[in-house]
């Protein structure tokens, strides 16, 4: 990894939809707890109005007619992408290979091999990469963590999680891209769900296997709304999600 930036941190975003935009407001917060720490300088998405109002909200932003506009911008440090997964891949590759450094919303891509290739990209680079797998930092989850890791805590017995969310696009997260199988790598498993199952590993260890029954209720094929879950630890306990 490259050394520090000693100096306040430029970002671009790419991407000024829901997520797009939480990120920019937890980046004002920083911003405004640690005068010069961070400032959004470049937003790009391809409604433009949408990167416009984003680029309005930081004094120095401004909207951008490409993704290669922030990527070509030597004063640019870190690119935050916030698009649908299937443009993942070009972007997060886009911004290494002009030694930008990446946060990359989850799913990091559309299967493994994608994401093993933005990951070999950030690293030769010498760059960082991030992904926003939230729930580490979440205290629910870093106080779970911790119990479980207490000495004296005792065996582990059985893990259970239940996780309702309006999926693909209704409610919090209604977009235009999530019963779209060309946008979305798939349901509710892959692109919510990719967070519990991430959590589960970095608390309780690998899983060794697993059977899942999906229903697919919003009628696009492949994107299941439904999900349930039954797994073995590779420590030998058992889950349910
Ligand atoms: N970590 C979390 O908790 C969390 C929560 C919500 C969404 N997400 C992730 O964030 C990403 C975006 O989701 P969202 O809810 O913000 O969706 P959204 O539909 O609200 O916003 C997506 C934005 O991307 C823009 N866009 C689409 N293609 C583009 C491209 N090629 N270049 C530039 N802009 C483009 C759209 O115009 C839209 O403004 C997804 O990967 C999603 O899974 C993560």
């Amino acid at each position: 990894m490259g050394s520090p930036i000693k100096r306040q941190v430029r970002v671009g975003i790419v991407g000024a939809g829901l997520i797009g935009r939480t990120h920019s407001l937890m980046l004002r917060l920083l911003a405004d707890a640690v005068p010069e720490s961070v400032a959004v300088t470049r937003v790009y998405d391809i409604d433009a109005a949408a990167a416009d109002a984003l680029a309005s909200q930081w004094p120095e932003a401004r909207s951008c007619a490409g993704a290669e506009q922030i990527f070509d911008d030597g004063s640019v440090d870190a690119v935050f992408v916030c698009t649908p997964t299937a443009t993942h891949r070009e972007l997060c590759l886009g911004a290494a290979a002009s030694g930008k450094h990446v946060f990359c919303e989850k799913p990091l891509a559309m299967n493994s091999a994608e994401a093993d290739e933005i990951r070999a990209a950030i690293e030769r680079a010498g760059l960082v990469g991030q992904v926003g797998l939230v729930l580490r930092f979440s205290p629910v989850y870093t106080v779970i963590a911790a119990m479980a890791a207490q000495e004296g805590a005792g065996r582990m017995l059985a893990v259970t999680m239940r996780d309702d969310q309006d999926f693909p696009v209704r409610g919090a997260h209604a977009s235009k891209w999530r019963n779209q199988p060309g946008l979305t790598a798939g349901g509710t498993l892959i692109e919510h769900s990719v967070h519990d199952f991430d959590a589960f590993a970095w608390m309780f260890g690998p899983i060794r296997r697993l059977y899942c029954r999906t229903r697919v209720l919003n009628g696009a094929p492949g994107i299941e709304d439904c999900a349930v879950t039954e797994f073995d630890f590779a420590e030998g306990f058992h889950g349910q999600l």
